[in-house]
């Protein structure tokens, strides 16, 4: 065999390797509309197509469309499945392409199935089938599965025997639900590497990629654990059987879930992205008032952790969003606890090797807590010996469950792709973090402490602030809406906040945007600058002020439109091409969250007159649970 046979194109298979949501539902209603409000609340672990399959009368019945899930419910409206038995898909696809064929669920006549993961050994286990006659109708690893299991009831085997052999047969990761079209009550899900829930509700039971999925019908939840099968029947009763990962019977704990059902409303917005942008001075306020003790100005962060240890490092590790929280943060634990603070990319981090000692703190920053490759740090850090921290905003993901302590931002389920909310609640808890750890090392005395705990408090309202007249960011996102590319520059803590304005721009709007510490941009970048170029610089009045001025002089006497974010109501240029944004005054703490919700704005607005989705943009999901 040469090279180039052995590739996956000439193969002509495409490696299916997904982040995707599913849902199953067992009941003794109908389910076909259930199932797709359960794909709407899983969109954000991707969008690329999906589907829905259902047994009713002996028979499976299955839809399945490209594109967003509206593709689907306009699909299903046309030509409608009935079933109280029913599964279903949403997919994010990063080789493969998003095709009707390759949505899920996959199924033949006896069996159909919904996959969330990987299965590594599926070419050799693929090849085995085609030579026993099998004909593949996908281009997924997933359909494996599907045959596997179908030749196994061919011969005689009972649902329950043939999947659990099949399983044996699996390598690599899977969350799978499965519907057999001769028994119309009975579910069976899997897990192995990708989370799974089993929902408990009345006169029903629900498998979800996660308990938000289920919310709207039961709070009564159990999370199944790495290799766990359950079994789920509707005989007199609605009953389930959970097998461990040598077949037998055990019983994992039923938790009781206080979720909000509704939050997946616009609440008269736009978009959930609008809407989780205003919702800030609420969140943050949530956030800090959990951590600080108003009346005597005190934190109440409590971790069992000793931070007074001089050789102490801490390592922060994140990716996107979440790691522009952690280069912020990196400021404050150096400046203000005096401690030395490494911030890594987890999919570097997790491959590099890295010297981790006894003296390392790790920190893991996530919105969702599943992120793959946060999540394969934190294990890596754990195997090294290291104690870890977790802060993360969603409650029972596998983050908080894996790491020896967290901490909760209280940003509410987040929907919009882009993070906002979720960022400024990171930025707050690390920065009561790295004030906590300050007293506490007593790198800074109590009147200091005090004073910075006062202006945290003060943080919400200031956010508020900015938001009481959005019309600045309209305009300004009119005129961006035509640009090719942008450049952002910042200072200190505020350097991070120019890279997310940068991230939140490209990815909301695919406007090229490049973010720069101010005094780097003559290092190179400044050759990028142009008179189509605009400039926007997040300058407020603090102590690198005058020298981000000079910098910002110095783009503009190169014919680039400039755009300033400040809170220097005297700030001036004589360039035409020079816009003001007045921001209120900020304290060097208060700053970041400041212009954070400006940039969040920014992108928002060029989004919308732009005219690409907001809240679902191209390629992305919500949460990457694959590296
Ligand atoms: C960008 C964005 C992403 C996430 C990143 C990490 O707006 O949301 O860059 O920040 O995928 O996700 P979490 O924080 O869930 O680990």
């Amino acid at each position: 065999m040469d090279f180039y046979s052995t590739t996956k194109e000439t193969a002509g298979i495409e490696l299916g390797v997904y982040m995707c949501g599913i849902i199953a539902i067992l009941s003794s209603k109908p389910v076909t509309g259930r199932l797709v409000e359960g794909l709407s609340r899983l969109e954000y672990r991707g969008y690329d197509s999906a589907g829905v399959a259902t047994v009713h009368e002996n028979t499976i019945f299955r839809k399945r469309a490209e594109g967003k899930l509206q593709s689907l419910k306009n699909l299903l409206q046309e030509e409608p499945i009935s079933g109280k038995l029913g599964i279903g898909h949403t997919r994010w696809a990063t080789h493969g392409s998003a095709t009707k064929r390759n949505a899920h669920p996959h199924k033949t006549d006896r069996v159909a199935v919904v996959h969330n993961g990987i299965i590594e050994n599926y070419q050799l286990l693929k090849n085995e089938l085609v030579n026993s006659g099998v004909q593949f109708q996908s281009d997924t690893d997933t359909e494996v599965v599907v045959h596997l299991i179908d030749q196994a009831l061919q011969s005689g085997k009972t649902p329950e025997i043939a999947v659990t052999e099949t399983l044996k047969k699996l390598e690599g990761a899977f969350a799978l639900a499965i519907i057999f079209k001769e028994n119309s009550n009975l579910l069976i899900g899997a897990r192995k590497g990708s989370p799974l829930v089993l929902g408990i509700g009345e006169n029903e039971l629900f498998l979800g990629s996660d308990a938000w999925a289920l919310a709207p019908w039961t709070q009564k939840i159990c999370y199944l654990e790495e290799g766990d099968i359950v079994i789920m029947k509707h005989d007199i009763a609605f009953d389930y059987v959970i097998l461990n990962e040598d077949g037998q019977p055990v019983t994992r704990s039923v938790r009781q879930l206080e979720q909000e059902v509704n939050v997946a409303s616009k609440g008269g917005y736009s978009h959930f992205m609008l809407k989780e942008i205003f919702e800030q001075p609420k969140t943050l306020a949530n956030t800090i008032s959990s951590l600080i003790d108003e009346k005597n100005l005190k934190s109440l962060i409590n971790l069992p952790i000793d931070f007074s240890n001089e050789r102490l490092t801490l390592r922060l590790v994140a990716c996107g969003t979440s790691y522009y929280a952690s280069l912020t943060a990196k400021y404050w634990f150096e400046k203000y606890a005096r401690i030395l603070c490494e911030v890594d990319l987890a999919s570097e981090f997790r491959y590099r090797d890295p010297v981790l000692g006894r003296n390392d703190i790790c920190i893991f920053i996530s919105q969702s807590g599943e992120t793959s490759d946060t999540l394969a740090a934190l294990n890596l850090a754990k195997s090294r010996g290291c104690e870890t921290l977790a802060i993360v905003n969603v409650p029972e993901s596998s983050m908080i469950r894996a790491a020896d302590h967290h901490i909760l931002t209280l940003a509410g389920p987040e929907i919009g792709v882009a993070s906002t909310k979720a960022f400024s609640a990171q930025l707050a808890v690390l920065c009561l973090l790295a004030l906590d750890i300050a007293s506490k090392r007593k790198t800074i005395d109590d009147a200091t402490m005090k004073e910075f705990l006062h202006e945290l408090l003060e943080v919400p309202n200031l956010v508020a602030k900015v938001l009481q007249d959005v019309s600045v960011f309209d305009q300004l996102g009119l005129r961006l809406s035509c640009s090719r590319d942008v450049l952002f520059i910042g200072r200190g803590t505020n350097y991070p906040i120019a890279l997310e304005g940068a991230l939140k721009l490209k990815e909301l709007t695919y406007i090229h945007a490049e973010a720069y510490a101010a005094g780097e941009l003559k290092h190179g970048p400044i050759a990028l600058v142009d008179k189509l170029t605009p400039l926007i610089a997040i300058a407020p009045k603090d102590s690198w002020f005058e020298k981000t001025a000079s910098n910002i002089q110095e783009v503009a006497s190169r014919g680039a439109p400039i755009i300033v974010l400040t809170d220097d109501a005297n700030f001036n240029m004589s360039s035409s091409e020079f816009h003001k944004i007045l921001l209120p005054t900020s304290s060097p703490f208060s700053a970041c969250f400041i212009y954070t919700v400006a940039v969040q704005c920014v992108a928002y607005y060029t989004a919308l007159h732009k005219g690409t989705d907001v809240d679902q943009p191209r390629n992305l999901a919500k949460s990457v649970t694959v590296e």
